[in-house]
């Protein structure tokens, strides 16, 4: 049986967080491990410059910090194609090939999209450039170059794949059946709310526990958490459901420290600095294989290179296939 192809990736705009991991990460490796899958995963550079064109050194330091991350996940360059975006010009071409295919209305109403645009209003003003409101439509190039089938990502990405689909199926009519209508893969994990409960854990939003972060560090965050305000002392009796820390626990936790923290948070038997420290000690023991990875790859930087360079050599070849197959399509193989 052919192995279905998985294309996913990230834009490097910063190190990777616990939201990364239970959204997207954690089933990556999974569908890795299974060997069922051929999985192509991309560092994404040039989707990063999009809300970031001003800041280039910002995005080439993070394509290795993710790189390092996903290594540090357990994606395993032996069975995992690792790549750099913006060393793939098909994905280029095609996009322009695809901007014929998208209405710009279509692309205003992408519900990612108009959120981006409504939380980088210091970046675009009043109004937003061709190349943000068109990343949709090289997301599908990066899909579509790699015929990727399966999309494991976090839920804010299912408006990005629902329009490459769109895209897949109005060239397909068009130019007849070329590329491959992918399908996303979710978490069974929800979305990971941030250490202040708001819905998302982000870097701008600095609420977020990374891969990366020393033990001290989660330490400093977890106290930082936000609890039920009504708790002023031990004694009081305590709401873990509106608690933040008591939200965690039930991520890193056993099933019976999480029985014990809501019994005795309810019972005015527990405080919550102890609480705290308890869920940041789990918390950090879970990350430990992680960070230890991290340092060694940190370490081995010339390693780091050699899986990039090598992932993107092998993901050139695929592009390139789709490529042929796609200029024929569309009548532009000349002199073939
Ligand atoms: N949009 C994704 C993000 O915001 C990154 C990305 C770029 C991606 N190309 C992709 C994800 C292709 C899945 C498939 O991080
Ligand atoms: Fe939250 Fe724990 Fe304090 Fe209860 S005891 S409010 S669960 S930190």
């Amino acid at each position: 049986m052919e192995k279905k192809r998985i294309l996913t990736g990230d834009r490097p705009t910063g190190r990777l967080h616990i939201g990364h991991y239970f959204g997207s990460i954690k089933k990556r490796v999974e569908m890795q491990e299974s060997g069922l899958y051929d999985p192509y995963i991309l560092i994404a550079d040039v989707q990063a410059l999009t809300d970031n064109f001003n800041n280039p050194e910002k995005v080439r330091k993070n394509v290795r910090e993710v790189a390092i991350d996903y290594l540090s996940c357990g994606i395993d360059p032996k069975k995992t194609t690792i790549y750099i975006q913006s060393m793939i010009p098909e994905t280029a071409e095609l996009t322009v090939f695809y901007s014929n295919l998208v209405t710009i209305a279509r692309l205003e109403r992408n519900p990612t999209v108009k959120t981006e645009i409504a939380q980088k209003r210091d970046l675009f003003g009043e109004s937003v450039t061709y190349g943000f409101l068109g990343y949709p439509v090289s997301q599908a190039a990066d899909i579509t170059a790699f015929e990727g089938e399966l999309v494991p990502v976090g839920d804010d990405q299912l408006p990005l794949i629902e329009q490459t689909r769109e895209i897949v199926r109005k060239f397909n009519k068009i130019y007849g059946e070329t590329l491959v209508e992918p399908q996303a893969v979710l978490s069974s994990e929800k979305r990971i709310k941030g250490l202040d409960g708001n819905d998302k854990m982000g870097k701008s939003l600095g609420n977020a526990i990374y891969l990366s972060d020393s033990e001290e560090e989660i330490t400093k965050k977890v106290m930082s958490a936000i609890t039920d305000p009504n708790r002023i002392k031990k004694e009081t009796k305590g709401n873990p459901d509106i608690c933040m820390v008591a939200y965690y626990h039930k991520l890193f936790s056993t099933k019976e420290e999480v029985e014990e923290v809501c019994k005795e948070c309810r019972e005015g038997k527990r405080g919550c600095v102890q609480c705290k420290k308890q869920l940041a000690k789990n918390i950090a023991d879970e990350l430990k294989p992680i960070r230890e990875k991290r340092a060694y790859y940190e370490a081995h930087p010339e390693e780091v290179d050699k899986i990039l360079i090598e992932g993107t050599k092998k993901a050139r070849e695929t592009a390139k296939e789709t490529m042929k197959k796609v200029k024929k399509a569309m009548k532009l193989d000349y002199f073939e």
